[in-house]
C-alpha cells in the first residue's frame, strides 16, 4: 500500500510511504537501488538486537557495502554529542553524497539520523524505517529532524525530507506496551482533531488494536499517515495549518518536563489534550459531552487524563511561555471545536488559561 507525499514546491521533496512490506523485503528492495555507493544503517541498541542485525545480514547478502551504527536506546541519545560521534564514524567510513542513510528505529533514531543526513556534506539521502507506533504515525512523516539541547527538546534541527518511508506494522509486536500506548495518544489526537470516523473506530476496535491485530493496525497507521500527509502537504514548514497537530502538546510538553520525564510523551499529551479540551469548553468552543467522550477513549487505552495533583497549574502554565509557540506573552493554542474538528492559533494569556482550567 502506497501513499505519496506531494511537496513539490521549490525543489522536489516528494516521496512515498510504503505500508505493509516486511523488513526483510524492504532490505531486498533497497539493495537493488542503483547508484548507491554505501549503505549506513543508524539504529539504537534495542532495535539493533531485535531487527538491525538481521536487516544488516540481508543487505550484506546482496554483496553491497553496508555498515551499522548503533547508539544507546532512548532520548538521551538525541544530542549534538551523539550526532558528532555518528558524523565522525560516517566520515571515517567515507560516506558521501551517493551513500544512503537508513534510520531504523523509533522517533529518536528518525530525528537523529535524519538530522545527521541533513547536514553531512550539506545533505545526503536518507530513508525512514520507523519501528514504534509513534514514529509510524507521526515522526517519520513530515521531515522534521532534530536533536535536543539542555534548554529544551528539538531546539536544533532542520526540515529535511526522507527519500522514502517504509512501515512494517509487524515490528509493533515487540514494542513494550507502554510505548505502544504512547503512540496511541497521538493516534487519538489525530482522530480528535481531524477524523470522527477514526475516533469511533478506535472505540469499536479497541481490543483488536491492543491485541495488535494486523489489519486494524494497518488501518490506523494508514489513516494517520493520510491525515498527517494532508496537513504537511498544505504546510510543509509549520507556518500555519500544521500547528493543528500541536493539540494537547502545549500543556503536554509542560507536564512532561514538570514530571522530569517520568511521564512519557504520550501520557503527557493525553493529559494535555484533556486540559486543552477544558480550555476549549470554557471558551464556549467545545461541549462537556465532548470532553467526556475524549476522556473515555483515552482511558480505554489506559492513558492518564488529569494533571497530577503534585503539579501546580500556575507553574505548568507559566512554563508554556518558554515554548516555541509563544508570541508576545500569548501562547498560540490549538483548540478543539468538536470531535474531528480543531481550530489553530487561538492566542491566550497565562491568566486566561489558568482561569479556564480552574473552573
Ligand atoms: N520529527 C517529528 O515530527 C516528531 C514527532 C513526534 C515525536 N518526535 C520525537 O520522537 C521521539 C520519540 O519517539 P519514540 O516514542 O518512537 O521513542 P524511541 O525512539 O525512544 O523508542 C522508544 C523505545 O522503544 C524501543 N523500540 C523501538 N522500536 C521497537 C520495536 N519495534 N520493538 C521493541 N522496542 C522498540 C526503542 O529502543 C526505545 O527504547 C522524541 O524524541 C520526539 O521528540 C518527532
Amino acid at each position: 500500500m502506497k501513499l505519496h507525499i506531494n511537496l513539490n514546491k521549490i525543489t522536489d521533496n516528494s516521496y512515498d510511504i510504503i505500508i505493509g512490506t516486511k523488513l526483510a523485503a524492504v532490505a531486498r528492495e533497497i539493495a537493488m537501488w542503483n547508484d548507491i555507493s554505501k549503505y549506513f544503517i543508524i539504529t539504537d541498541s534495542n532495535v539493533k538486537r531485535i531487527y538491525g542485525d538481521a536487516f544488516l545480514k540481508t543487505l550484506r547478502s546482496h554483496k553491497i557495502e553496508v555498515h551499522l551504527l548503533s547508539v544507546p536506546a532512548g532520548e538521551k541519545s538525541k544530542t549534538r554529542k551523539t550526532k558528532e560521534r555518528l558524523e565522525d564514524k560516517l566520515l571515517k567510513l567515507k560516506a558521501d553524497r551517493s551513500s544512503l542513510i537508513i534510520a531504523l528505529g523509533g522517533g529518536v533514531i528518525g530525528d537523529l539520523a535524519g538530522f545527521v543526513a541533513a547536514t553531512l556534506m550539506r545533505g545526503i539521502p536518507f530513508i525512514q524505517i520507523p519501528t514504534t507506533l509513534l514514529s509510524q504515525v507521526d515522526s517519520s512523516i513530515g521531515g522534521k529532524v532534530a536533536v535536543d539541547h539542555s534548554l529544551g527538546k528539538n531546539l536544533i534541527g532542520a526540515f529535511y525530507q526522507p527519500k522514502k518511508v517504509y512501515i512494517d506494522v509487524s515490528t509493533l509486536n515487540t514494542l513494550p506496551e507502554r510505548e505502544f500506548r504512547n503512540g496511541m495518544a497521538e493516534v487519538i489526537k489525530y482522530a480528535a482533531i481531524l477524523d470522527k470516523q477514526l475516533f469511533n473506530y478506535l472505540k469499536q476496535f479497541h481490543q483488536q488494536i491492543m491485541r495488535k491485530n494486523r489489519s486494524t493496525l494497518v488501518h490506523i497507521v494508514k489513516r494517520c499517515c493520510e491525515l498527517k500527509k494532508s496537513v504537511v502537504e498544505k504546510d510543509e514548514r509549520e507556518t500555519g495549518l500544521r500547528r493543528i497537530l500541536n493539540f494537547g502538546h502545549t500543556i503536554g510538553h509542560a507536564v512532561e518536563s514538570s514530571s522530569n520525564y517520568k511521564l512519557s510523551h504520550g501520557e503527557a499529551v493525553a493529559i494535555g489534550m484533556i486540559a486543552e479540551a477544558k480550555i476549549s469548553s470554557a471558551l464556549g468552543l467545545f461541549s462537556k459531552t465532548g470532553i467526556k467522550r475524549l476522556k473515555e477513549l483515552l482511558q480505554l487505552y489506559r492513558l492518564p487524563t488529569d494533571i497530577p495533583r503534585n503539579m501546580e497549574i500556575r507553574r505548568i502554565i507559566s512554563s508554556t511561555l518558554h515554548d516555541k509557540k509563544v508570541h508576545h506573552d500569548e501562547v498560540h493554542y490549538t483548540l478543539i471545536e468538536r470531535i474531528g474538528k480543531a481550530r489553530v492559533g487561538v492566542r491566550l494569556t497565562a491568566d486566561e488559561v489558568i482561569n479556564s482550567l480552574s473552573r
